[in-house]
């Protein structure tokens, strides 16, 4: 008789939005306000385990080599919970997660964390879904998580229910050779969640400016990756990045995830590229900077990046596979 218990791996990668979503219609099933565009980063990986196990009175998470009995275990839980509702198993289970990137590298984890979990949970559970169902079931446990499902240049279509709101990719890796050169200027965790800040967003008097004017700002930055056109893409993506920092500036209470190297930094991209240098940035909930260039600028952006006070790690992804599954030794 076989013993092998239910079990299986996959990896995925974490992403960053050129068009954010910041804001929920639904916040129980992460409807956003907005649609949004990503760039699935290549070599920051989230790898995750899930064995169903009848002899598991709880399910158990253990991230990054630590048992977590906190919040983390709530939020994998609910979303084996759904995976138990739609597969009809009752079984705890056991979830082993861990990055090959720091937890405070300034990069999101909760996308990359959701997409790996979400795609293990329901191929041990034995469902099969299809990419598109995935996406819609990576959604619900973290929002941008429908993303990393996806790789390379991928939106996130908003929709207005379970079914219409789901992710695809738009063009694949090899379309455009960008890079993102992650600044990290703070390697602790953020203070407020992208959960809280998505419920605090509609307190914004400016919210509602920002969501309208977004099927134009997703229109021009699909047309600017088309035609692989930086200066349209850079005006774009720092519009983007502005609003949503706006709308964190004026929510109620307000949200302020920059620091003085936040700054600095997002005034020297600005002036490098004044100057000739293919460069813009993007900020996520958090001081980190990105600096989105082509491929062929990234080695000069990153060497003066390294010199400049306050900066203290650097990470060059350029875009990234899709979520996928490992081969999993039987247990
Ligand atoms: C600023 O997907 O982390 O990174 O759905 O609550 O898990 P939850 O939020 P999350 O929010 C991401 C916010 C952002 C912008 C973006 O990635 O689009």
């Amino acid at each position: 008789m076989s013993t092998r218990l239910p079990c299986a791996t996959a990896v995925s990668c974490p992403n960053i939005a050129l068009i954010k979503y910041w804001g929920s219609q639904d916040t129980e099933r992460n409807i956003p306000a907005n649609g949004s565009i990503s760039i699935t980063l290549a070599g920051l990986e989230t790898t995750t385990t899930v064995t169903f196990d009848p002899d598991l009175a709880t399910d158990r998470l253990i991230l990054n080599g630590a048992p977590r009995s906190d919040s983390s275990l709530t939020r994998v839980s609910g979303h084996l919970d759904r995976v138990r509702r739609l597969s009809g198993l009752t079984t705890h289970a056991e979830v082993i997660s861990g990055n090959n990137f720091p937890l405070g590298a300034g990069i999101a984890s909760s996308a990359s964390a959701f997409a790996s979990l979400t795609l293990a949970a329901t191929q041990a559970a034995g469902l099969e879904l299809s990419p598109r169902d995935l996406s819609r079931q990576a959604r619900l446990g973290s929002g941008s998580a429908c993303r990393s499902v996806f790789g390379g240049y991928v939106e996130w279509h908003a929709g207005d229910s379970h079914e219409t709101s789901f992710a695809e990719t738009i063009f694949p890796p090899e379309h455009w050779s960008l890079v993102d050169v992650v600044a990290v200027v703070n390697r602790e965790p953020k203070p407020v969640s992208s959960s809280t800040g998505h419920g605090l967003a509609p307190t914004s008097p400016i919210q509602t400016g920002r969501v309208a004017d977004a099927p134009r700002r997703l229109d021009g930055c699909r047309q600017a990756l088309l035609e692989r056109d930086f200066d349209r893409l850079a005006a774009i993506v720092e519009l983007d990045s502005n609003l949503m920092h706006a709308v964190m500036l004026t929510s109620d209470p307000p949200l302020l995830y920059w620091s003085p190297s936040t700054i600095m930094l997002m005034q020297e991209v600005v002036a490098w590229r004044k100057a000739g240098l293919g460069v813009c940035y993007t900020v996520d909930a958090g001081p980190n900077v990105h600096c989105l260039c082509e491929g062929s600028n990234a080695p000069e952006i990153a060497r003066r990046l390294r010199a400049m006070e306050g900066v203290l790690d650097l990470y060059e992804c350029r875009p990234g596979p899709p979520a996928r599954l490992m081969e999993t030794s039987a247990r």
